[in-house]
């Protein structure tokens, strides 16, 4: 059975449309999101494009800042210096990866915790980590939860969730949060031994590796629930490409209980869940 990301992204951005529209009457308050976009990279402008396209769908604003791939990370702080102190934008997203000259940790860093809403700076995963309410959570792994949920029911308590991968951006978020919910995590990675056997434990299986149909039938648990964060383009035998996850679909998709397909199931959550995070970031500043 697959779990419909489109749909359920599409029913949250409905759902925070009212929000945004609550916001406005009743406060005057029209949510801003700026995003900065360095160099030209083509993955990077489609998914800004969307970002800003559906900002605005739901009636906030949004602007982008594209600069050359060659601006300086001073240059860069600069901007954020005035994006941070202008009351008008909520929230702030440098989109990822930056050009090499440019450290990504010292750019994340110099964002107002208060307006980073993708929630990499270290105050806002140092709360997730704390468990304290107010952070601001990164989205693909609140996206990943909403869709567990959507499968499982609200009550996650004490499945077992594996989730292979550890980065900042999904894997160590999504771990907390799936930990936040009561259950057993096990975070495997490229250093795991016997990974498949690793797998085969999961009620939930996160699969956030960036190896495309990486995950296999035979580590998956009959029934189990797999939420696949991958995109990754491939060639196909007619010499086209196509997008695939980090779970090999097709043979998984008769095993496992609910599968996130990729096109259409964590994707379209991450930007729905960076409309959230604009929204709550604008409320944070009025409370
Ligand atoms: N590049 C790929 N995914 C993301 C994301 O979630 N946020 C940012 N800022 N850049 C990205």
């Amino acid at each position: 059975m697959n779990i419909d990301g489109k749909l359920t992204a599409k029913n949250l951005r409905a759902e925070l449309a009212v929000e945004v529209a609550e916001l406005k009457s009743n406060y005057g308050i029209q949510p801003k999101l700026t995003v900065i976009l360095v160099g030209e990279d083509p993955a990077s402008q489609v998914y800004v494009r969307n970002k800003i396209k559906q900002t605005q769908e739901i009636g906030m604003i949004s602007d982008e800042i594209k600069l050359p791939a060659d601006t300086g990370q001073e240059e860069l702080l600069k901007y954020l210096e005035h994006l941070n102190n202008d009351r008008n934008i909520h929230g702030i997203l440098v989109q990822l990866p930056l050009p090499k000259h440019i450290d990504e940790s010292v750019i994340i860093a110099a964002i107002n915790p208060n307006k980073d809403v993708d929630g990499f700076h270290a105050m806002n995963s140092g709360r997730l980590f704390n468990g304290e309410t107010g952070a601001l959570v990164p989205c693909t792994p609140q996206g990943c939860i909403m869709l567990a949920k959507q499968h499982l029911g609200s009550d996650l308590s004490g499945k077992h969730a594996v989730v292979i991968g550890r980065s900042n951006i999904v894997g160590k978020p999504v771990a907390m949060l799936l930990l936040q919910e009561n259950c057993t995590v096990t975070i495997a990675h490229s250093r795991t031994k016997n990974l498949p056997e690793v797998c085969q434990q999961a009620d939930i299986l996160v699969a956030a590796v960036g190896i495309a149909e990486f995950v296999k039938a035979d580590w998956v648990k009959e029934g189990a629930t797999v939420i696949d964060v991958g995109i990754n383009r491939i060639s196909t035998e007619e010499g086209k490409t196509k997008l695939v996850g980090d779970v090999d679909f097709d043979n998984v998709v008769g095993k496992c209980g609910a599968i996130t397909p990729v096109p259409g199931g964590v994707g379209p959550m991450t930007i729905a869940c960076l409309l959230k995070n604009t929204i709550t970031a604008a409320k944070q500043s009025v409370c």
